[in-house]
């Protein structure tokens, strides 16, 4: 057993569960990661919405290959079992629900996610917690709730662009903290913003960062929730991907480490279950009632329907068994992306080696520009999502997010073979 944990560790074999251990398949030559990026600390005004919407409309369309998009495939999720889900809490709503489901949301489902919650070692109540419209409305309203426009946020650079128009909407600045594509945010770029910078809140993507898949491991989830406490300071923690790790156990949120009631922890069924119920999640701690007055103030409430119909699948739907063959899906994937990458794209590729999530960071030579690429790849029929899009002073140049979340494995290593072409192309 200590030589199969000694192989494994080296990365030479891989567990497979209740089916033993095989021999990984090794990309010929192992390409380098990502170095962190190291933006200065100053703040500054958000303008990306153009760049985003213009790469967005071309995930809307069926017929091209998705690299870019921000979601997996829907072909990963449950549906049969969701509708049979959804028809059964029709028939059983109750008349009285449009009022019950008003916030914090529908009961039996918060207290299905406070358990998950328990099963990941967090003490959540059903009461501590406000049902959204996605995580991308629980992100919106802990943004309301603890900062005003001219406000300066700390966020992690690269960060997710949606949260960058959300922060751009909302008139606030921000300050881009380098972020390590292994383990995340730097702690010391972050307390010197800090000390430096009259930062209103911090936002985070603690496990499986969009777009690098780096994962904080707990100690510096715990010193950041530390320092962030010492400084009084909201952490917003954006955690949509927890469920989809590739190790044996899930990992813990910040949330875990907080004991002012700091931490706004924000979490969603749109990445692991049913984007379409549009159902997420926000544990505010101190910032409760707040919350869920903003939530009043902004859409009432969330539809009642999703609700019962995802509360009645996580009770009787099959939800681990789900998650489990699709975590598996998703490893294999990104085994199969990662050496199609190495092995087509130009030489000097660097690219992340996530533990979970479905996004990849390539970083390409500085002769490619990520957004000339994007256009060419749209005309054979393949999304990416150039590097620009992540960073408010449109870093990132060279560099590209490409999802493996696609159900066709296949048809994701050709059109990576594509987009190797094109880029040795770009360098001529
Ligand atoms: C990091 C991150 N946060 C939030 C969201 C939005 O989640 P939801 O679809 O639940 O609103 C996304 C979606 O792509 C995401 O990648």
């Amino acid at each position: 057993m200590q030589a199969y944990v000694r192989l494994e560790d080296s990365g030479l074999i891989e567990a497979r569960p209740r089916s033993g251990y095989y021999v990984r398949s090794r990309p010929s030559r192992q390409a380098a990661e990502p170095v962190m990026s190291s933006p200065p600390a100053v703040s500054t005004d958000v303008n990306v919405a153009n760049l985003v919407f213009d790469v967005l409309e071309a995930i809307k369309h069926p017929e091209i290959v998705p690299l870019g998009s921000a979601f997996p495939s829907p072909e990963h999720f449950p549906t049969e079992r969701l509708n049979r889900a959804a028809a059964d809490a029709a028939r059983q709503l109750p008349v009285w629900s449009s009022v019950r489901d008003l916030p914090p949301g529908n009961l039996e489902l918060r207290r299905l996610i406070a358990l998950r919650y328990a099963e990941a070692g967090v003490e959540i109540a059903p009461e501590d917690i406000v049902i959204t419209c996605g995580a991308m409305e629980a992100i919106n309203l802990g943004l309301n709730a603890v900062a005003k426009p001219g406000d300066i946020i700390a966020i992690e650079s690269p960060t997710f662009y949606s949260t960058l128009l959300s922060i751009e909407r909302m008139g606030m600045k921000v300050v881009e903290i380098a972020t390590s594509p292994r383990d995340g945010i730097d702690l010391g770029s972050l307390q010197n913003a800090l000390d430096t910078l009259d930062v209103a809140a911090c936002l985070v993507m603690s496990n499986f960062q969009n777009p690098l898949g780096a994962s904080m491991p707990d100690e510096k989830k715990r010193e950041l929730v530390a320092m962030l406490a010492k400084a009084n300071t909201p952490l917003i923690e954006d955690d949509v991907y927890a469920e989809l790790y590739f190790g044996n156990t899930r990992p813990r949120p910040a949330k875990a480490f907080d004991r002012s009631g700091l931490v706004l922890h924000c979490g969603s069924f749109a990445k692991c279950l049913a984007p379409g119920s549009r159902i997420g999640w926000i544990t505010p701690g101190r910032f409760k009632s707040e919350i869920e007055r903003l939530k009043f103030v902004s859409t009432i409430s969330t539809s009642s329907l999703p609700q019962a119909a995802l509360a009645e699948y996580l009770k009787h739907g099959g939800y681990e068994r789900h998650l489990r063959g699709f975590r598996q899906r998703l490893a294999e994937a990104l085994a199969a992306m990662t050496e199609a990458v190495t092995k087509h794209f130009p030489a000097g590729c660097r690219l992340t080696q996530p533990q979970g999530g479905y996004m990849l960071w390539v970083e390409m030579p500085k002769s490619i520009d990520a957004l000339r690429l994007h256009q060419l790849a749209l005309a054979e029929g393949i999304s990416v999502a150039p590097g620009p899009l992540f960073s408010v002073k449109r870093k990132y140049k060279n560099f590209v997010r490409l999802n493996y979340g696609h159900f066709d494995v296949k048809s994701t290593v050709n059109a990576v073979r594509t987009l190797g072409r094109l880029g040795a192309d770009l360098m001529r």
